[in-house]
């Protein structure tokens, strides 16, 4: 298959066989460039119609050579959520629940590219930064792969499933006394200097597996494009690559229109949304990022400038809520559509009641929430959130108490 890479700010371009995750020559971001003609005359439009949604079910626009390291990602339920639209406001409320995926969250998506990406390249062993997720994810793939894995995670601020998954799955966890944007720079020192091949979103290969939201979701709603797309926004590379995957069903004919991209960001972590607000080109990184929903408690995302650009050319814009406010909307998911999604997650709930109470979306909008990773990812704060179960006598009586008093 043709591709290459290609800098979104100098131009400059290296074939695929390079190891790079940034511009040798400028430092900018890198994307992967396809040959679309060939793309479209491979397609078989019957099979793409009639074959269910999974990441590998879109191969033709996936960067890989060799056989896949997969363990089924994809194919994750488009649930519509009616009761969720009336509390809202708005005509037709779709979630794509991205915690279905096979480790609990999109991440899957990504990794199940990028681990078969180092493969092929030879890489040996892989690494990663991580608010807890792509650790999680990077630790199976490596397992599944049969190479080792190691995860810098940021001390005591990690959810205790991730943690959980990263461990048992075999990954070499390091804990740095640091937030995730220190975690993030120390690794990618490391893979600049040792042979391990690097699995953040910084790494373009990866974000290509995670377009692959956008063909679901077409696909899911029979080859219609919902009006928006709302999702939470850490490192910034969901949003880019979601963006990435509905230009590309444009450009194959396959559809005729784009979504409006939606970020969501939380009141203690939200550069990208300073950024669309005040018209800056870039973000100012914040220092001491700070959040319940430690999955986006990043102050410097990496993809910035990526995201800032599919925000802006889809239309779209970007907004931030409070943690109490994503409380509510964890609960309004869990309680009215049994959704059980993290707390990064639930912010794209919340920021859509948000822009909708402020007559910047519009009630008539088609539109599709992703919750990116599942509830029992971090079951401290469920505790923490909900009310304390109570504790009786083993008696009929005091059984009946508890429940009808
Ligand atoms: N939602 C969840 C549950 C996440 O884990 C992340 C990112 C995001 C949203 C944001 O996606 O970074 O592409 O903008 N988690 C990363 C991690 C940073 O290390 O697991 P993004």
């Amino acid at each position: 298959m043709k591709y290459f890479l290609k800098c979104i700010d100098c131009g400059a371009e290296y074939p695929k066989t390079e190891i790079i995750y940034t511009c040798p020559k400028c430092d900018g971001l890198l994307d992967v460039i396809y040959d679309y003609d060939e793309i479209k005359a491979s397609i078989d439009e019957k099979k793409l119609r009639e074959e269910p949604p999974s990441v590998w079910k879109y191969k033709m626009l996936l960067p890989v050579d060799i056989d896949p390291v997969t363990i089924n990602e994809g194919g994750t339920p488009l649930y519509k959520c009616d009761k969720l639209a009336k509390l809202i406001g708005v005509k037709e409320l779709y979630v794509k629940h991205e915690g279905m995926n096979p480790t609990g969250s999109f991440k899957d998506r990504g990794m199940t590219v990028g681990v078969s990406k180092a493969i092929e390249l030879g890489m040996e062993t892989v690494a990663c930064a991580s608010t807890g997720n792509t650790s999680a994810s990077l630790a199976i793939y490596g397992a599944k792969a049969g190479i080792p894995a190691i995860v810098l995670l940021p001390a005591g601020k990690v959810a205790l499933g991730k943690v959980g998954q990263a461990l048992m799955h075999g990954g070499k966890v390091i804990m740095i006394k640091g937030n995730f944007d220190d975690a993030l720079v120390l690794v990618r020192k490391l893979c600049s200097e040792e042979r391990i091949y690097l699995l953040n979103s910084i790494n373009p290969y990866r974000l290509e597996g995670q377009k692959t939201i956008a063909f679901e979701i077409v696909d899911q709603l029979g080859f219609k494009v919902p009006d928006r797309v709302v999702l939470p926004v850490g490192n910034a590379g969901n949003i880019t690559a979601i963006n990435k995957g509905f230009k590309e069903f444009q450009k194959l004919g396959i559809t005729d229109r784009r979504p409006k991209m939606t970020g969501i960001q939380t009141a203690g972590a939200c550069p990208i949304v300073n950024a669309i607000k005040s018209g800056a080109e870039d973000i100012t990184p914040e220092m001491n990022p700070e959040t319940i929903a430690t999955a986006i408690r990043i102050g410097n995302p990496v993809n910035a400038k990526k995201a800032l650009s599919a925000i802006r050319e889809s239309g779209g814009c970007a907004e931030s809520v409070t943690d109490e406010e994503l409380i509510e909307a964890q609960k309004a998911l869990a309680r009215l559509e049994g959704i059980g999604v993290e707390p990064a997650s639930a912010t794209s709930v919340a920021g859509l009641k948000k822009l909708v109470e402020a007559g910047v979306i519009s009630k008539d909008e088609v539109v599709v929430c992703v919750t990116t990773g599942h509830l029992l990812k971090d079951p401290e704060e469920i505790i923490e959130i909900c009310e304390e179960p109570v504790t009786v006598e083993p008696t009929i009586e005091a059984l009946k108490s508890a429940i009808f008093e």
